[in-house]
């Protein structure tokens, strides 16, 4: 048997460097009881199934070793003569077994269900204990240990002895041989992994309610529950039995057996549990492919490890393999964790981190000694890790020691420079060149040309028409329309008799929630009933296309009537349509006209309903993986991970669109396929209102998108209705930037989406509401970027030191912050669009809700922040238009999106919100008490009023409703041409006109 100690031990460090690189973003936790009971059957099957192999008799040398709990002094008398007494009967013994058994059963199931209770609230959790275990179980050794006789010392004691042996003499015989050496493992290892770690996330744990302290309780159960698993196991691996020593087939079998019975208990309980529960019967059932494939590779690496572990356990003692699992375990997360720290965000202290890996890694090599030299003093003892501690060992940790070394030593602590002065400046050159980009053709020729150089096509028939109009309207944009493009782009994979197909298919049958308009010979109607409620948005559509109706050709139009998104393609799909859209297959244009018989081609919508739809419907349920994530590329990791965790804010999400805690690019902020940990943090993900979706291209258009949707984005009739305005009154007015007041300002609802199994508690509205209160002191501290003082940096290209500000990340209570900066973020009136139990944790967490304000009111105040809702932003226009400085949230994006430059425009924020009083800071200032430190932030009032000035001017130029008119002319253009059974052949040539 001795030959699977080596396999063993280094398969056990293996599956646990592997499991604690998996597990984080493993889709196997969606459903932990699922999940639970296959791991454990499976793990039955495994250790039975390899009872039956090993061998039945037991060789000599397995001969009786307990746990350290029954190894101490005065048991050793008795093994020592062990085969003497291999006769004797222990009828206790055989009681302990069934005790031990029971135990482990019941220790199972419990942490199955701890769990799943975990998982669900995992934002509550707080630093593990898990790393106490080996701690814990030197403590029960030492507590075991009877001290040895001074005179047995006295005696072994040899004045030859090297001081080393001495030394190992006296450690292998010492009772706090391994108290010292796990101790600080331990508590190296704890502190490692709490200060190499992310922020918290902005997930609510709500203070009102029992999960925040019961998740803790919970948590610390489940670590107490792991050890005594442990201990159970190891006994049953190792207890000698009433006969004399067991096989160590047999030892196997009595595990496995608990296994199998843990997984028919647990089985049993969720049967229970599925005839008790009716409402939550389908969500048992429903078991998302993608799970299948995490359930697999988590079940396969989780038997592999814990076989390993078996045997190591058998082998040696809990005590050591608790102390391989937390140190592997430990240096995996915190070199990965260090590997990123490159950025002075987020904060960490380098110093105690690096301290604390020290501490652990020699408590590890300590450990290893101390085991070792038990072996020496106690020759007949196999049951340890190493006879002899291999050098090899220490250079591994010699090697893991250098690199983190390496690794903080290199990291940056403090910034010499303001991020948010160097994105300002770098949108400045951005806007600029967009702007230049936008308006440099002067004629219809130009504009002809620079449309070809751009696009690759002929302009649409009619172009000409178009530019008239746009020049006329003194329209600023003039060539990039580049979303209308990116936008119809696919739908040039479809046949135009397929579109239009398709689009009879979205009119013809109510339920799906599109309406749709018609042109007909130069003028524009209503093709299908609009309920009252959507009639201001078909007015407005209406009135929007009339001006320029006369230039279009005939066609039916889908509108979007819900403002969540409705088509997203898988990115396979998109992958194989894509060379049939890249180039047009005939550039050889004939005329600049669309096909005289259109006006036939367009099927009538029918009187009777159409019973079908192609359309599938997911309100009120998580919609990320299944339509969210599609078109991300099949290995990016939104379609390969499920952050479970949300109690740390994702740094792989983030740091590509950041710098610092500021969001840096708004593009890549848009892209999803970095970004797995939004599923849990938008409501359009995780609980829409309506939701009625296609996965193939059907064409329709709706006023906002989520990155990675198709939907054609038009100019919202919310904003052409002026259904809220920019309207200041001598009421109301606008005041001058500096009269008004220093705060930032929200009200809204909770319509993000629905809240039925406790949804709200990641939506993006009711997380910032959280950030910017100081709700039942329930938030974590969050971020501030505060000066270090001037400090004398010499550069090294510099012959004179230069007086530099340099600042530094720090964490601040938000009990501080709320007192240092204003801010008056609300819910109006009620909590909307939730579900019973879920309206009164929120009418409880948000208590009191404030009174409805004129919307006119929002320009008494400095900041304004957006949020985004269950679409597109009502009001996002009329803040830019207003004097004030806005601060956008955002997920979806709107037709708009081009032309308007973050950071020149408006303050964009990222959807997770670490950044939010950092940039809140940054602008307002700050000047007061921070940890118990006088700090004065300057308030950068200047460039905030510079950037609220901007943003005014440039809407009054490219966001009136004009634009909105020549934005929308321009894309029916296109989708006329797009429609037409000659589109290959049509188009604008100067030759034609
Ligand atoms: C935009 O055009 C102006 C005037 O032609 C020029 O001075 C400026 O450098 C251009 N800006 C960029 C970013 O190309
Ligand atoms: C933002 O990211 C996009 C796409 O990844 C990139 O093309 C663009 O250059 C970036 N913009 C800035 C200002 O860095």
């Amino acid at each position: 048997m001795d030959r699977t100690k080596w396999p063993a031990i280094a398969g056990f460090a293996v599956g646990t460097y592997l499991l604690s690189r998996d597990v984080p973003t493993t889709f196997a936790f969606e459903k932990p009881i699922h999940t639970s009971i296959v791991v454990l059957a499976s793990l039955a099957a495994a250790t039975l199934g390899l009872s039956r192999i090993l061998p039945k008799s037991s060789g000599s040398h397995e001969d009786y070793h307990a746990i350290p709990l029954e190894d101490c002094g005065t048991l050793r008398s008795s093994r020592d003569s062990s085969p003497a007494l291999e006769n004797v009967r222990y009828p206790s013994s055989l009681r302990k077994l069934r005790i031990l058994f029971l135990g482990l059963v019941a220790a199972i199931c419990l942490r199955v269900v701890i769990l799943r209770e975990l998982l669900a609230f995992y934002q509550c959790t707080t630093t593990s204990w898990e790393a106490l275990i080996p701690l814990a179980f030197a403590c029960a050794d030492y507590s075991a240990r009877q001290p040895l006789p001074f005179r047995k010392r006295a005696v072994t004691d040899d004045p030859d002895m090297s001081i080393h042996e001495a030394l190992g003499k006296a450690l292998a015989r010492s009772p706090y041989r391994y108290l010292g050496s796990t101790a600080l493992l331990s508590f190296g290892s704890i502190v490692v992994l709490s200060t190499l770690k992310a922020p918290r996330s902005s997930h609510i744990c709500a203070a009102s309610l029992p999960y925040h302290w019961m998740i803790p309780c919970l948590q610390r159960i489940g670590s107490i529950l792991d050890a005594a698993m442990l201990y159970c196991i190891g006994q049953l691996l190792r207890q000698r039995e009433g006969r004399g020593p067991r096989s160590i087939a047999l030892r196997f079998t009595s595990v496995g057996w608990a296994f199998l019975f843990s997984a028919v208990v647990v089985s049993f309980g969720g049967l229970v549990y599925y005839y008790v529960t009716p409402d939550d019967r389908l969500w048992i059932l429903t078991i998302p492919t993608l799970y299948f494939r995490g359930v697999l590779r988590m079940n396969a690496l989780f038997c592999f490890t814990a076989v390993s572990a078996l045997f190591t356990l058998y082998h040696t003692s809990s005590m050591s393999i608790s102390a391989i699992a937390a140190f592997v375990s430990v240096c995996t997360t915190s070199t990965a964790y260090a590997w990123t720290l490159t950025h002075p965000f987020p904060p960490t202290s380098t110093a105690i981190a690096f301290i604390a890996t020290c501490v652990t890694l020699i408590g590890f090599a300590l450990y290893v000694h101390a085991d070792a030299a038990s072996t020496k003093e106690d020759p007949s003892d196999s049951h340890r890790l190493f006879s002899k501690p291999p050098y090899w060992l220490y250079l591994i940790l010699f090697v893991l020691l250098c690199l983190h070394g390496g690794l903080l030593a290199t990291r940056s602590t403090s910034v010499t420079y303001h991020p948010i002065d160097l994105l300002t400046f770098e949108a400045e050159t951005q806007h600029e060149s967009y702007f230049n980009r936008s308006s440099a053709s002067l004629t219809l020729r130009e504009a002809a040309e620079a449309y070809r150089l751009r696009y690759s096509r002929h302009p649409p028939p009619g172009f000409q028409h178009w530019y008239n109009y746009a020049t006329a309207r003194n329209s600023v944009i003039i060539d990039t329309y580049d979303s209308v493009q990116r936008d119809i782009l696919p739908f040039y994979s479809l046949n135009p008799e397929v579109i239009r197909q398709r689009t009879w298919q979205l009119l013809a049958n109510p339920w799906n929630d599109v309406a749709g308009i018609s042109i007909r010979n130069g003028s524009v109607s209503l093709s299908t009933d609009v309920v009252g409620t959507h009639r201001w948005m078909f007015d407005g559509l209406v009135e929007m296309i009339d001006h320029f109706a006369e230039y279009l050709p005939d066609m039916d139009l889908a509108f979007n009537l819900n403002d969540e998104c409705r088509v997203a393609v898988p990115f396979e799909e998109l992958d194989r349509i894509r060379p049939s859209v890249a180039t047009p297959s005939n550039s050889d244009t004939d005329y600049n006209k669309f096909s005289a018989d259109r006006t036939q081609q367009w099927p009538p919508i029918p009187t009777e309903p159409l019973a079908e739809t192609p359309l599938e419907e997911l309100s009120w349920q998580r919609t990320f993986y299944e339509f969210g994530s599609v078109s991300c590329p099949p290995s990016s990791p939104a379609r390969t991970q499920r952050l479970w965790d949300v109690s740390q804010m994702c740094m792989d999400c983030t740091l590509p669109q950041s710098l610092g805690a500021y969001l840096a690019n708004w593009t890549m902020a848009a892209d999803i396929c970095h970004q797995p940990d939004l599923a849990n943090l938008h409501g359009l993900y995780m609980s829409p209102a309506a939701f009625k979706a296609a996965h193939d291209l059907y064409p329709i258009f709706s006023q906002s998108k989520a990155p990675g949707f198709n939907d054609i984005l038009y100019p919202s009739p919310w904003n052409y209705m002026d259904k809220v305005k920019y309207n200041p009154s001598p009421e109301h007015p606008d005041m001058l930037f500096a009269e008004k007041h220093s705060t930032l300002f929200w009200r809204g609802a909770t319509s993000e989406g629905v809240s039925s199994v406790g949804q709200w508690r990641g939506m993006t509205r009711q997380r910032f509401i959280h950030l910017a209160n100081n709700i039942n002191g329930s938030e974590a501290p969050q971020l501030l970027l505060l000066p270090q003082g001037a400090t004398s940096v010499i550069h090294r290209w510099q012959t004179q030191p230069s007086e530099v500000n340099t600042s530094a990340y720090s964490y601040v209570p938000i009990s501080d912050l709320t007192k240092l900066l204003s801010t008056d973020v609300h819910i109006v009136d009620s909590i909307a669009r939730c579900w019973p139990k879920d309206c009164s944790q929120q009418a409880q967490e948000y208590a009191p809700l404030a009174p409805p304000t004129d919307f006119q009111d929002h320009w008494k105040y400095k900041y304004l922040l957006d949020l985004d809702g269950a679409g597109f932003s009502g009001r996002f226009l009329p803040f830019l238009q207003s004097r004030s400085l806005p601060f956008k949230v955002a997920l979806f994006r709107e037709w708009w999106d081009d032309r308007v430059t973050p950071w020149q425009h408006f303050v964009p924020l990222d959807i997770r919100g670490h950044g939010f009083w950092a940039t809140l800071s940054y602008f307002a200032g700050v000047n007061g008490t921070v940890k118990g430190r006088h700090v004065v932030m300057e308030p950068h009032a200047h460039e905030a009023e510079r950037i609220a000035e901007q943003g005014r001017a440039w809407a009054n130029r490219v966001l009136r409703k004009e634009d909105m008119e020549i934005y929308f002319f321009r894309l029916l253009l296109e989708w006329g041409r797009l429609t037409d059974d000659a589109r290959d052949s049509i188009g604008y040539t100067d030759d034609l006109v």
